[in-house]
Parts: C-alpha cells; sequence; structure tokens
C-alpha cells in the first residue's frame, strides 16, 4: 500500500501511529530500525505517545539495521549515539540491540547480529528509510537478495552524502542487516520525503525487481506499507494506477 501525505510530520506521525499500535497489539515484537534524516520525525513522535503510557515497552525488542564498523563505541557519528539521543535516552529503559561498531572482528559480529534476531523470532515490524541509489539498510546496489547479516562496502554517493549530513566524513564500511533478513519481516513501513527521493521512488514502484535497485525486492513482500510526502511522490502521482505494489 502507498500512503501520500503532506510533509515529513505527516509521515513521522503515521509511522510512530503503526509503531505504537503494533506494541499494543504484540508487546513482545521485535522491531527493526533505521537512522538518518527520514527516521526523526517519527522518533519524535513515537516519544510523544510514549508519554501517554498506553504501551507498554518492558517486553518489546528494537533491533538497528546498520552500525558503520570501525568507530569508537561513543563516537557521535556512531548509530547507537544517534539512537540513545533521538529515542533510547527519552523512552526510559527498552530491550535493543545494534552491531558493536567497536567490535574487533566485524564479520563475526555480523553473524552474532544476525543470529540474534533469529532467535528473537525475526521482524514482526521493520522500518525502512531509502538511499537516493535504492539502498535499504546498507544494501547497496548489487548486493544478493540471499543476503543475511554481514560487513558492507558503502558506495561513495552514499558516503558522500551521509558525511554531509553530519558534517564529518564517516566510515566506508558497515555491519548492515541483509536483504533476505529484512524480507523475512512479517510487516515492513518504508518512509520516504522530499524531492531527492522522488525519482527513486519511481523506479523502485515501477520499476523491475532487481539487484541493481535493491528496495525494488519489497515488490515481493506480501506485506509492505510505503509512506510518502508530496515531494517524495512528485514523480509517481500520474503514475498511480501502475504500482506493483498493490498489496494491503
Ligand atoms: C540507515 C539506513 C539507510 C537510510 C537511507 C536513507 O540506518 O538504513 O538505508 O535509511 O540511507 O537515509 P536518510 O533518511 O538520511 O535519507
Amino acid at each position: 500500500m502507498v500512503k501520500i501525505l503532506k510533509n515529513p510530520e505527516e509521515v513521522g506521525l503515521e509511522a510512530a501511529r503503526m509503531l505504537t499500535r503494533q506494541l499494543i497489539h504484540k508487546p513482545n515484537s521485535a522491531v527493526a530500525l533505521p537512522t538518518g534524516s527520514t527516521p526523526l520525525k517519527m522518533y519524535k513522535a513515537f516519544v510523544k505517545f510514549t508519554e501517554f503510557e498506553i504501551v507498554e515497552l518492558e517486553d518489546v525488542h528494537f533491533f538497528n539495521l546498520d552500525e558503520y564498523v570501525g568507530l569508537t563505541k561513543d563516537d557521535p557519528i556512531s548509530y547507537a549515539y544517534y539512537m540513545n539521543v533521538n529515542l533510547f535516552s527519552r523512552i526510559g529503559k527498552v530491550n535493543h540491540d545494534i552491531p558493536r561498531t567497536d567490535a574487533a572482528d566485524s564479520e563475526k559480529e555480523a553473524l552474532e547480529y544476525e543470529e540474534k534476531i533469529r532467535r528473537a523470532g525475526g521482524f514482526d515490524l521493520c522500518f525502512l528509510g531509502i538511499g537516493i541509489d535504492g539502498h535499504i539498510g546498507f544494501n547497496e546496489p548489487g548486493t544478493s537478495f540471499s543476503s543475511v547479516t554481514h560487513v558492507a562496502k558503502l558506495h561513495s554517493s552514499t558516503i558522500e552524502r551521509n558525511s554531509k549530513l553530519i558534517g564529518k566524513v564517516v566510515p566506508k564500511k558497515a555491519i548492515t542487516v541483509g536483504i533476505k533478513t529484512i524480507m523475512n519481516s512479517r510487516r515492513i513501513v518504508l518512509m520516504a520525503t522530499g524531492i531527492e527521493k522522488s525519482k527513486v521512488m519511481l523506479q523502485f514502484l515501477l520499476g523491475d525487481v532487481t539487484p541493481e535497485l535493491p528496495a525494488s525486492v519489497l515488490q515481493l513482500h506480501p506485506k509492505v506499507t510505503i509512506l510518502l510526502d508530496e515531494e517524495a511522490a512528485d514523480k509517481i502521482k500520474s503514475n498511480a494506477s501502475e504500482f506493483h505494489l498493490i498489496n494491503p
């Protein structure tokens, strides 16, 4: 299902509603979370919802989708830091995992992370952002659809964009949950906002399913919701009847 909302605030609000509904329905859900600029509004709205105290957070298990390799534990560039600042320090104690940026052996860390996800029963709900090259998590174009959690080499466009966003050069490698792991989620919500995402949304929703555009694999998932703001939906509006993604 594709939902076109007015602006990034509305996208964040709707995503936070979906997360809250999931946790009311199944308090011990395993939920995958992205970082970056897109989910900030969702985290802000979710923090507000938790203040109503209608959601029990003791049994939820949050997993981050990815983490840079080779930083020190509390480096402000790390996604662990980002998650702490934007979500975890604001909602009280919750069970959350993220690959260790400072693991001595990142390949081993990736395998152990996959095992942790497996032990949690896979993701009940997986939130995703999307890169302008169609990456999901840090699964860059060309990544096998059968990949599980692994160490990924980031594309120069991703390094450039992410470095610009935070004003510091980010690492060239990351541990990312794989595409197969994402596809095993029981429900997926992909968020995209801003005009810079409008081209990739057109390719993703109307193009072929191909590893060259990792997000295109979501056309094959039975339960995906795409939340777009008007800018990100700019190029697809005129083709609305032709989406391959028409599942409930
Ligand atoms: C980050 C992640 C990435 C981002 C994507 C979009 O955890 O999984 O796939 O979602 O790079 O980033 P923003 O939201 O900054 O445009």
